[in-house]
C-alpha cells in the first residue's frame, strides 16, 4: 500500500502534491503558450451551435458543486452568458424551467453521482443539451451527455476530493475562454494572456506546496478548536466553502464557510477568542473590503488566519498567522487559495487521527439516492 502512496502517508497527501502534475495533463492539448485558442475537441458541440447557447446551467454536487459556483464567475465574465448554477438533489425536483437553448455543464469527478445524474436526465428531456465535466473515462455520465471535457487529474482515491477539484477549476476556465472565444467577448490580446496565465500556474501551485510548513504551525496550534469559519468575497467565497467542507469531512471540526460580506447578518455573532477565522485575502478589487471584515473579526477578539499573496503586506499585518502563496492572477486564485486549505483540513486531520482517506459516514461516489 506504501508503494501505492508514493512514499506519502495518505492518498489524500499524495493527490494533494500530484496538483501541478494534473493541472499540467488538463491543459495539454487544449492550450498552449502564445495562442489564443482553447481546443476542446470532444465538446460535442461545433462554434455554431455554442453561438446559438442562450444560458448555462452548472449541476452538480458537493465539491464538484463549489467548482461549478467558481465557474459560473468566469463563464459570465469572460464569455458574457448567463449561467446558473444548481445542485443535482435540488434542481430534479422543483420542475426546473429548462428547455432549448440551455447548454447544461455537468460536473463530477465520478460521473455516477445519482442526484448529478437525475438532474442531467431531467434538462435534456426537457430539451437542453448537455456537457459532463468528467474525471472517469466512460462513466455513465460521459455516455449519457453530448459532450465531454476531461480533467485528467488521474484516479482519485481519498474520499475527499483534492486534484479532481483544482482540475474542474482549470476545465471550467477552459470553457469560459472558448467559449469567449467563439462567441466573440475575448479578444486576441486578452486570451493571449489569460492562456499564459494558465500555462504558468502549474508551476505556481508547486511553489505554494513548498510552504507546507506555514500549514502545519496553522494546523497544530487549531487542531483542537471546535470550530472554524472561512470566508472569502467574491470568486474566492467558493472557496471559503470549499475550505469548510474539506476541514468537517475528514477532522470532524464544525466549520462553515461564508461570504465575508455577510457575516455582519448571522457568523459574528460566534466570534470570539476561540474561533480560527480564515480569511482568503488575495489581492482583487474587493480586498479593501476583506481587509475591513477582517477588522470586525479583530474588533471582537476572533483569531484570524489570512491565506493571501506573501506580499500581501496589508492583509498579513491584520492576522495572527498567515499562510502565504505565491502571488498569482486574481482570476485564478481560487485554484491557488484551494492547496492551502486542503493541505490545512489535511494535517488537522492527521493530528486528530482520523481516518483521513476513508471519513467516517461518507462515500467517495454517492451511487444512490
Ligand atoms: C461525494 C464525495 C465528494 C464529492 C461528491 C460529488 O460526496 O465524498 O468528495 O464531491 O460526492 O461527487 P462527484 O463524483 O459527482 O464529483
Amino acid at each position: 500500500a506504501m508503494a501505492e502512496k508514493a512514499g506519502y502517508k495518505h492518498f489524500m497527501q499524495k493527490e494533494i502534491f500530484e496538483q501541478p502534475r494534473a493541472l499540467v495533463d488538463t491543459l495539454a492539448g487544449r492550450v498552449k503558450a502564445g495562442e489564443a485558442e482553447v481546443f476542446l475537441p470532444d465538446l460535442g458541440l461545433d462554434a455554431e451551435a455554442l453561438k446559438k447557447v442562450r444560458r448555462l446551467v452548472l449541476l452538480a454536487c458537493g465539491t464538484s458543486w463549489h467548482a461549478a459556483l467558481v465557474g459560473k464567475f468566469w463563464l459570465e465574465g469572460l464569455a458574457k452568458v448567463p449561467t446558473e448554477v444548481d445542485l443535482g438533489s435540488e434542481f430534479r425536483y422543483r420542475d426546473p424551467l429548462v428547455g432549448p437553448g440551455d447548454l447544461v455543464v455537468a460536473i463530477s469527478q465520478s460521473g455516477e453521482t445519482a442526484d448529478t445524474l437525475a438532474a442531467v436526465r431531467e434538462a435534456t428531456a426537457k430539451g437542453a443539451q448537455a456537457v459532463a465535466v468528467c474525471n472517469v473515462v466512460g462513466s455513465t455520465l460521459t455516455r449519457e451527455a453530448a459532450g465531454v471535457i476531461y480533467t485528467h487529474a488521474g484516479p482519485e482515491i481519498g474520499v475527499a476530493s483534492t486534484k479532481a477539484f483544482t482540475t474542474q477549476l482549470v476545465v471550467l476556465f477552459l470553457l469560459a475562454l472558448h467559449l469567449g472565444r467563439v462567441r466573440g467577448t475575448l479578444g486576441d490580446e486578452r486570451a493571449r494572456a489569460l492562456v499564459e496565465d494558465l500555462v504558468q500556474l502549474p508551476g505556481l501551485l508547486g511553489q505554494a506546496l513548498e510552504r507546507e510548513a506555514e500549514v502545519v504551525a496553522v494546523a497544530e496550534r487549531f487542531a483542537q478548536a471546535q470550530d472554524f469559519l472561512f470566508l472569502g468575497r467574491g470568486l474566492c467565497y467558493p472557496i471559503a466553502l470549499e475550505g469548510a467542507l474539506k476541514l468537517k469531512e475528514i477532522s470532524y471540526i464544525h466549520a462553515e464557510g461564508y461570504p465575508a460580506g455577510e457575516m455582519k447578518h448571522g457568523p459574528i455573532a460566534l466570534i470570539d477568542q476561540e474561533m480560527p477565522v480564515v480569511v482568503l485575502a488575495n489581492h482583487n478589487e474587493v480586498l479593501e473590503k476583506v481587509l475591513s471584515n477582517m477588522e470586525e473579526v479583530k474588533a471582537r477578539q476572533g483569531i484570524l488566519i489570512a491565506v493571501t499573496e506573501s506580499d500581501n503586506t496589508a492583509a498579513c499585518s491584520q492576522a495572527e498567522m498567515v499562510i502565504g502563496v505565491p502571488p498569482c492572477p486574481s482570476l485564478l486564485a481560487p485554484i491557488m487559495l484551494t492547496v492551502p486549505l486542503q493541505l490545512l483540513a489535511y494535517h488537522v486531520a492527521v493530528l486528530r487521527g482520523t481516518d483521513v482517506d476513508q471519513p467516517r459516514n461518507l462515500a467517495k461516489s454517492v451511487t444512490v439516492e
